[in-house]
């Protein structure tokens, strides 16, 4: 079961649609640790909030868990990279991957999304990170970057990464935002289908495979047909306050993880 872990619960940026309740929380660390060492079986560790990478922990963390051969995914905005993190050594390096989730391909629309005026910057630091890691760009689709999505896809291949596309989930913020109808998802679906082909697997989505995501089948009706490669198959989800969840978009579904609240 991989294990996604919001350390904290601060951000710089305000995205309209944001789950997670942005109330200055912080996950102590060897609450962090506790509930890896109770989970042995989750291979990747997802490290996510708020936002890591303003964290000053962070770089501790990932010393520690890869001490446990765990790899690691860290979820960040990408405003700002820890220059810390260019100096870790190639065996801790390696195994860890770093999503930028970036939801418009300019400016304005960035600033829209996030209230803040970042996006030059973000871009900046994915050509910072982008040498160093295994990097790819996440954008979370919703009414307002709808048809910016062919922008976004062109953008990752300018940039010569590999981009995600997902949904936004009516949770937390994402309640108050205009979710994409069906006949767009379908539109959506057809469309990547064939931007898979053209670009190979630098694009991905949940919505391109047959996928057991119980939140994709509440939310959009699209039915579950088997293990989702890309999203969640089994996973549980650690909130900044302790709290534990099958998944971050399923936070009214209980789940149990020993050493958990
Ligand atoms: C809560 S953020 C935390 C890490 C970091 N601040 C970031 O934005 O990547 C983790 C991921 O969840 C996505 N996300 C946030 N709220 C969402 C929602 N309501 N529906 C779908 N994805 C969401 C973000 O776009 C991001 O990729
Ligand atoms: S999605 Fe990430 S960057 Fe955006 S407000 Fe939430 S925590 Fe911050």
């Amino acid at each position: 079961m991989d294990l996604t872990v919001d350390i904290n619960a601060y951000c710089n940026l305000r995205c309209e649609f944001c789950y997670q309740d942005l109330d200055g929380s912080i996950l102590p660390e060897d609450e962090i640790l506790g509930i890896i060492d109770e989970n042995p079986d989750s291979e990747y560790i997802e490290i996510g909030g708020g936002e890591p990478f303003l964290d000053k922990r962070l770089v501790q963390l990932i010393k520690e868990i890869r001490k446990r051969k765990k790899k690691i995914h860290i979820a960040t905005n990408g405003t700002r990279f820890p220059d810390e993190l260019l100096n870790l050594e190639d065996m801790i390096r390696n195994d860890v991957e770093i999503q930028i989730s970036l939801h418009a391909s300019n400016q304005e629309l960035y600033k829209r999304i996030t209230k803040k005026n970042l996006f030059d910057r973000v871009i900046d630091n994915i050509k910072k990170i982008k040498p160093m890691y295994s990097t790819l760009i996440s954008s979370a689709i919703y009414q307002v970057n709808y048809h910016d999505i062919p922008n976004l896809i062109n953008l990752a291949s300018e940039l010569e990464l590999p981009i995600r596309i997902n949904l936004v989930f009516p949770v937390g913020n994402g309640r108050n935002v205009e979710l994409l109808t069906p006949k767009q998802i379908n539109q959506l679906t057809s469309y990547l289908l064939l931007e898979r082909i053209k670009k190979g697997n630098m694009v991905e989505s949940p919505l391109m495979h047959t996928n057991n995501c119980t939140a994709l089948q509440n939310v959009y009706g699209i039915e579950k047909k088997g293990l989702c490669p890309v999203d969640c198959g089994v996973k549980g989800y650690i909130s900044p306050k302790g709290k534990s969840y099958n998944c971050e978009f399923l936070q009214n579904e209980l789940l149990t993880i020993e050493g958990a609240k």
